[in-house]
């Protein structure tokens, strides 16, 4: 028996995480949910932003899947969701953005994975008010953050057989915070010879990447570029509904969809489900149920090239329930 933390969140987060836990339940898995409630929510009806029951609950269970958290805009606390990944060292942000068949867009050949370093960067949360007029930020790059998210990079291409990992950076700008980081994933690189690194400056990355998503296929990049060309990405094959991510560590793992909690859409059962389902396809292939995850995505892909039941985002009328009920009838046919 699996023991799982699910956060369901903010927003839309509630809807699409009981959508994700139906499916994964429908595949048959021994699953045991310990349910924890975090962020804006639970903050304005308890006064406390994450109950200690939620860190204790990922430490006993080491796993979880988690809804997107709403954070403040210029003002309030910290992102609740950068703090988990800080506390537990969730170091490496793994996002897979690919076509998924049956959702038209411009392109049809994209295939990549993103690996952002979750740790550091921009996101430590360093900053100070000089004067009325004057803000500084930290950006804090090291040798350890950036030599362990090259090395997921290169490993997953090794396993994956990719034969390129493309580094986004602005070391020509930011000569030591990103000049240390590409120096860390060139050294990176020399163990890897069979996998050629290819340098590529962020603007241009966000260039190429709209022009000719295909030519990539593993990326590695810091914390804030990361997090931009992952949006950016998710634009390319239908939108944030559909991109799943993973936040690894050495002995914790959160997956959670790269989408946020969507306040626009929240309540109205209109969410697309389908990328905080593809992140608990993520957390299968993680415990090593490579069976239930591949049952959830072909059934995944038969919705979609089906077309009947396609949330709005996807172009279609069909509500958060509904795209959630086709998924788990095909899941059922599939069981037998
Ligand atoms: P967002 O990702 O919530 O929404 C951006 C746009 O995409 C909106 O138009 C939304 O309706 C649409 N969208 C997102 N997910 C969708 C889905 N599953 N189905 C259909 N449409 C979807 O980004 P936004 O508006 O910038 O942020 C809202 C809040 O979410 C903020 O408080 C932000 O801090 C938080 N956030 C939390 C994250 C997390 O918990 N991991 C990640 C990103 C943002
Ligand atoms: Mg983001």
């Amino acid at each position: 028996m699996y023991k799982i933390t699910l956060i369901p969140g903010d927003g839309i987060g509630p809807e699409v995480v009981e959508s994700a836990r139906k499916v994964v339940e429908a595949t048959g898995l021994p699953v045991e949910w310990d349910v924890v409630n975090a962020g804006e929510t639970v903050y304005k009806e308890t006064g406390v932003l994450v109950p200690d029951a939620v860190f204790e609950s990922i430490e006993r269970n080491k796993i979880a899947l988690k809804g997107p958290i709403t954070t403040p805009i210029g003002t309030g606390f910290r992102s609740i969701n950068v703090q988990l990944r800080k506390k537990y060292d969730l170091y490496s942000n793994v996002r897979e953005v690919k076509n998924i068949p049956g959702i038209k867009t411009p392109f049809d050949n994209v295939d990549m994975v993103i690996f952002r370093e979750n740790t550091e960067g921009l996101y430590i949360g360093i900053e100070e008010q000089i004067d009325e007029d004057t803000a500084h930020s930290i950006k804090r790059i090291t040798r350890k953050g950036s030599v362990r998210i090259a090395k997921a990079a290169f490993d997953y291409a090794v396993k994956h057989g990719k034969k390129k990992v493309t580094v986004a950076h602005k070391a020509n700008i930011l000569k030591l915070s990103d000049g240390l980081f590409l120096n860390c994933v060139r050294e990176v690189a020399k163990d890897y010879p069979q996998v050629e690194l290819k340098e590529v400056i962020i603007d241009n990355m966000c260039m190429q990447m709209v022009i000719n998503p295909s030519q990539f296929d593993v990326i590695v990049t810091t914390n804030l570029y990361g997090d931009i060309l992952s949006d950016l990405a998710a634009g390319l094959v239908g939108g944030l509904g559909i991109v799943p991510g993973s936040n690894i560590g050495e002995d914790i793992a959160i997956f959670e969809a790269v989408h946020g909690s969507a306040p626009d859409i929240a309540g109205k059962n209109l969410a697309n489900p389908t990328a905080v389902i593809l992140s608990a396809v993520s957390m299968l292939n993680h415990l090593g149920e490579k069976k239930r995850a591949k049952m959830i995505i072909d059934s995944i892909c038969e919705v979609m090239e089906e077309g009947k039941n396609m949330t709005k985002d996807l172009g279609g009328n069909a509500t958060t329930t509904q795209i959630t009920d086709a998924i788990i009838e095909k899941i059922l046919n599939k069981k037998g």
